[in-house]
């Protein structure tokens, strides 16, 4: 509900439904924030707004006699500089290369209508109502400046935006324009999802304090160093209890968010683009509008949150299209083949992929140009024939007579220098005006504030995807930006002009963004993309602090992960075929290794693994996702409803003599009968090493040939487990079976060792 509310202590605005509520007062002109974050009711307008003793010393007053004037001391959901409040602004606007102030007040408000919103920025869907306040500067110099300040409730999140419209007749520079300014009481901690290259979105968590703590990508794009998303946790919040408040952004480029506690107690949180090198233009007649900004409140801890938001994710940023729709279970080549395949290769590695299960094939990086490395072809669009001697449309027809569906990927928005594109338009490239371009994985970025660029893009892109029939795109892009400020910009909504004109009309093809892994991992991708490729890194122990981290803002389907290989490429570790399946499950699952070199005994647990998969598909990528107790070092995900859910139990080192392990689930009905059944998984038995000639008749070697025959055929059932008790029992906890020890071995034993894991679901008892 939005409502306004005009009684003899002012004028009020309410924002609320039962997820939570948003409660404005104009005061002195200026938009107070009352509150945001708990469903409270219209009544409590008033009591919101306190007696507090303001104004005080040498604290300045925005209108003398008033001391409700005195900004500095209020909770704001708006700011500028120069009215009193010297805390962080949301707001830098130049005339003439000086700071002015507009001195906006409060004029009138409205509902939002769909006709207003920019055509090329990303939108949330489905908002339940929308109201905007419009303010108008007071300044004598400024007169037609305003500022929209947009409120949109959505059942479980409130968006945030705001637009500077240029009605008076003076040019103006605008510095920053933040998309939201809030200022919440209560003492917090914030946890951002940080990294780099391989190592994405690991949390971090600092308490919040008179310093300013920034969140802020300048590489051009929402960055794999500091995702744009963040959490704000009241002190002692955990996993179930809490308040916890979920932000993002919906922007592709450089972010930037801070919170700092004031002196009277409040925590200022900013969220928008990032100023750095920002300088935009705003003449007369010109408007601004700001990217979307998210905010989910629960007080049921992190799970409370995560529950709000990744329902406004699936629901209000995924295309319509792939709303709820399970994804495909995706092969993919590169780690399997990188650029060295050819059409035999690829059809061999497709024919097996179809009988591990497989839905869909995907051809990675190296299918045009000159492309057998990543030194050249970027850029170009013709087909490698030597590779492909049937292009691309005989590969797609004979991968799609297999049964399979078939995708692509492309990296449109670089070249390389060894590109026929690049020979004929040099200028195309995007670099700072009058400096050398420079190079990140040997490629250039081509600028897509150009027009005719854009074009090229469009045109070349679509072409193919209509000739080959392609049913899924990854869209790659593989280095950090060169330009900074304005150039960086207006090069993400070039990006989004172009995948509204290439993917508007094809509603049909599954995008999935991919930036060397998650270097842009935002909503404002996945406004366009159903989901991300989430690291290079596939080594799942690593998997598990980088999916771990994502799902903290972002629901399952939105992450892309795979089975890969082991020894793995990044980290030399070797993990079981079971954990890299148990860490991909949750997620928007794939397998991405050379399938042509897998060992019988590995192919047959493939196809088990994604035979059930299948039978559980839709729980792991959309139910309700949440973290739950496991013992040190380990970690426990679920996901599913009262009726069916998963349990994924994963180790990292498994100590000697362990303590008994307990599995507690949450979410269950307390009064129901529930089963509980392990996932069927296989141990191998050359994990045993030369310790198996202490179980078997005769002394064999363990890397002779006769166990390494046996281990390529022959496996031993792992980690078997099965119960029957209520969903109460179930919360309580309840111990698991007991685990290897240098114990021997029976069927009930738990092996798994170092890196093991184990699934388990939990359904209704019919
Ligand atoms: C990036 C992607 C990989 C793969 C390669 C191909 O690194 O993240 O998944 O597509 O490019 O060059």
């Amino acid at each position: 509900m939005i409502k306004h509310i005009d009684n003899p202590n002012g004028h009020f605005l309410y924002i609320g439904n039962t997820a939570l509520s948003c409660i404005l007062k104009i005061s002195c002109g200026k938009a107070e924030l009352l509150h945001l974050g708990a469903p409270l009711a219209e009544e409590d307008c008033e009591a919101l707004c306190g007696d507090t003793l303001l104004g005080w010393g040498c604290d300045v007053r925005y209108r003398e006699g008033d001391p409700r004037s005195c900004l500095d001391d209020l909770p704001l959901a708006w700011s500028e500089r120069g009215t009193g409040d010297y805390r962080e602004t949301p707001m830098e606007l130049l005339y003439e290369g000086t700071d002015i102030c507009p001195d906006f007040v409060y004029s009138c408000s409205g509902s939002l209508k769909r006709e207003e919103l920019d055509p090329v920025l990303p939108h949330a869907r489905g908002a339940q109502e929308t109201v905007k306040l419009v303010f108008r500067s007071a300044n004598r110099l400024l007169q037609g400046l305003s500022l929209e300040l947009r409120f949109s409730l959505f059942e479980t999140a409130l968006v945030r935006q705001t637009v500077l419209i240029n009605d008076s007749d003076k040019p103006l520079q605008v510095t920053r324009l933040m998309s939201a300014c809030a200022d919440l009481h209560g003492c917090f901690t914030v946890s951002t999802f940080d990294g780099g290259w391989i190592r994405e979105t690991h949390m971090h968590t600092v308490p919040v304090t008179r310093s300013r703590t920034v969140n802020e990508s300048t590489n051009g794009f929402s960055s794999n160093r500091h995702n744009p998303g963040f959490l704000l946790s009241e002190t002692g919040a955990g996993e179930d209890s809490g308040v916890v408040y979920g932000f993002n952004l919906l922007w592709s480029g450089n972010h930037c968010s801070s919170v700092q506690r004031s002196a009277l107690g409040f925590t200022r949180v900013l969220q928008g683009i990032s100023p750095e090198g920002l300088c935009l233009d705003l003449l007369p007649g010109g408007r601004l509008e700001t990217p979307e900004a998210v905010v989910a409140w629960s007080d049921r801890g992190r799970n409370g949150m995560m529950k709000k938001m990744h329902r406004f994710v699936n629901a209000c940023i995924i295309p319509a299209a792939w709303q709820y729709r399970e994804r495909p279970v995706l092969f993919n080549n590169w780690e399997g083949t990188t650029f060295d395949f050819n059409e035999a290769k690829l059809l061999s590695l497709a024919g097996k992929a179809k009988k591990i299960g497989c839905e869909l094939f995907v051809l990675d990086d190296g299918w045009f140009g000159d492309r057998d490395s990543d030194t050249a072809g970027l850029g170009d669009y013709s087909v490698n024939l030597r590779k492909l001697p049937n292009g691309l449309e005989g590969l797609s027809k004979k991968i799609r007579a297999l049964g399979m569906q078939f995708g692509l990927w492309f990296e449109p928005e670089a070249v390389n220098p060894d590109s026929e594109c690049f020979r004929r338009h040099p200028e195309w490239v995007l670099s700072s005006p009058g400096a050398d371009a420079f190079y990140g994985r040997n490629e250039l970025l081509l600028d897509l504030t150009k027009p005719e660029v854009r074009d090229y893009i469009v045109e070349s892109v679509s072409g193919i995807l209509d000739r080959a029939e392609i049913q899924y795109v990854k869209w790659d892009m593989n280095r950090h930006s060169p330009v900074t400020g304005n150039k960086a910009y207006a090069y993400i909504l070039g990006l989004y002009e172009v995948l509204h004109r290439i993917f508007d009309p094809r509603p049909q093809i599954l995008l999935e963004g991919c930036a060397s892994g998650g270097n842009r991992f935002d909503l404002g991708m996945l406004c366009f993309a159903p989901q991300i490729w989430a690291s290079d890194d596939t080594d799942p122990i690593e998997r598990l602090e980088i999916q771990d981290g994502l799902f903290s803002l972002y629901p399952q389907s939105t992450v892309g992960a795979h089975i890969s290989a082991a020894p793995h490429a990044q980290t030399l570790r070797t993990t079981p075929m079971s954990t890299r399946a148990n860490v991909s499950f949750f997620g928007a699952f794939g397998i991405e290794l050379d399938l042509d070199r897998l060992k019988p005994i590995e192919v047959k647990e493939l196809r088990e693994t994604v035979a059930w998969y299948k039978q559980h598909r839709k729980d792991f990528q959309f139910g309700c996702f949440r973290r739950n107790r496991a013992e040190k070092d380990a970690l426990c995900w679920q996901a599913g409803d009262e009726d069916e859910t998963l349990c994924g139990l994963f180790h990292k080192l498994i100590p000697a003599g362990p303590e008994i392990e307990w599995l507690s689930v949450n979410g269950l009905d307390p009064a129901r009968i529930y089963r509980v059944e392990a996932r069927p998984q296989l141990l191998r038995l050359a994990a045993f090493g030369d310790l198996l000639r202490h179980v078997t008749p005769v002394e064999l070697n363990a890397d002779g040939p006769a166990l390494r025959l046996a281990d390529r055929h022959y496996p031993m059932r792992d980690g078997g487990f099965s119960a029957e008790c209520s969903g109460a029992a179930l919360r309580s906890g309840i111990p698991l079976s007991k685990r290897f020890s240098g114990t021997g071995y029976d069927a009930a034993l738990r092996v798994q060792g170092d890196f093991g894991s184990s699934v388990f679901c939990i359904k209704e008892r019919t």
